[in-house]
């Protein structure tokens, strides 16, 4: 559906017009690792997530998939081919099926007991850790509205979260239906490049924060940003001197899969220190 659609839509579906109670940018730490400690354990397991607070990670990132039976696991890709012992779509599987499912050991023997973890054993263990996390919605061109709304139902249950917890997407579409299911969940909105109409589709989902590649942001979407009270993180850089300019223009964040080049670094150490 086209952006102006979707402004449309959530405008139109908006019953109250109550804005949510979003956390503040400057609220949120500001090195976030990617699919966990991903370059150090397997991505998006139990154990990547474990590593990444060892390293002193405050704030993870992990992307949400459906299986067929509707079950939320976490899970970048469509497919089981690339991060397990299995192949085949996602939507061919359902819950009873993860128990078989080594995500582990492709990454290394050390690590064949990780299971492919459904996304009510990854809010756990944030819970359990007290981290921040970036939700990351993965809808694999299915229509939108099942994935948010289990999205939004796993948050429902859970009070901390609408404090702890921002959810994003590239399917715009999926952020939409998850806005009118979840009036106070923080939002942002992910583009590989801003699209020319960003600002007023931020706006329209009351978004706190647009996540773009890093190689993508400049000074004036920075300024914007910062103009319309939005965080500006970016993904994925594991080279510290790469946005070290932006850092010094005002970045509000970034997801990378090594936190500890950022995080033994004293200056970098300091700027994460002024986020969360
Ligand atoms: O959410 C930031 C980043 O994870 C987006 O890209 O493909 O790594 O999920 P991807
Ligand atoms: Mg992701």
């Amino acid at each position: 559906m086209p952006e102006p659609e979707l402004l449309a839509m959530h405008q139109s579906t908006s019953a109250t017009g109550a804005r949510p109670d979003t956390p503040r940018p400057d609220a949120f730490a500001r090195v976030i690792a990617h699919r966990g400690a991903s370059g150090s354990a397997p991505e998006n397991t139990l154990a990547a997530f474990r590593l990444a607070a060892e390293l002193g990670a405050r704030a993870i990132e992990f992307d949400v998939s459906l299986l067929g039976d509707g079950t939320a696991v976490v899970c970048h890709d469509g497919t089981l081919d690339r991060c397990t012992n299995r192949a085949g779509p996602l939507a061919a599987i359902g819950l009873r099926d993860l128990p078989g499912i080594d995500a582990g050991s492709w990454f290394g023997a050390g690590f064949a007991r990780e299971a492919l973890p459904t996304l009510e054993a990854v809010l756990d263990l944030i819970e359990a850790l007290g981290l921040q996390a970036n939700l990351e919605m993965k809808a694999h061109d299915a229509a939108p509205g099942p994935l948010a709304a289990a999205v939004a139902a796993a948050l429902a249950r859970r009070d901390w979260a609408a404090r702890r917890i921002t959810v994003s997407s590239f399917d715009h579409g999926e952020l939409a239906a998850l806005r009118r299911l979840a009036p106070r969940c923080p939002l942002a909105v992910l583009y590989e490049a801003p699209a020319p109409d960003w600002r007023e589709f931020l706006a329209a989902l009351d978004a706190e924060a647009i996540h773009l590649d890093h190689t993508a942001l400049d000074a004036a979407v920075l300024d914007a940003a910062r103009r319309d009270g939005r965080a500006v993180r970016v993904y994925t850089v594991n080279d510290p001197a790469a946005v070290l300019g932006l850092r010094d223009a005002g970045l509000d964040g970034l997801f990378t899969d090594h936190p500890s080049r950022f995080l033994s670094d004293p200056g970098w150490a300091a700027w994460d220190r002024r986020g969360g």
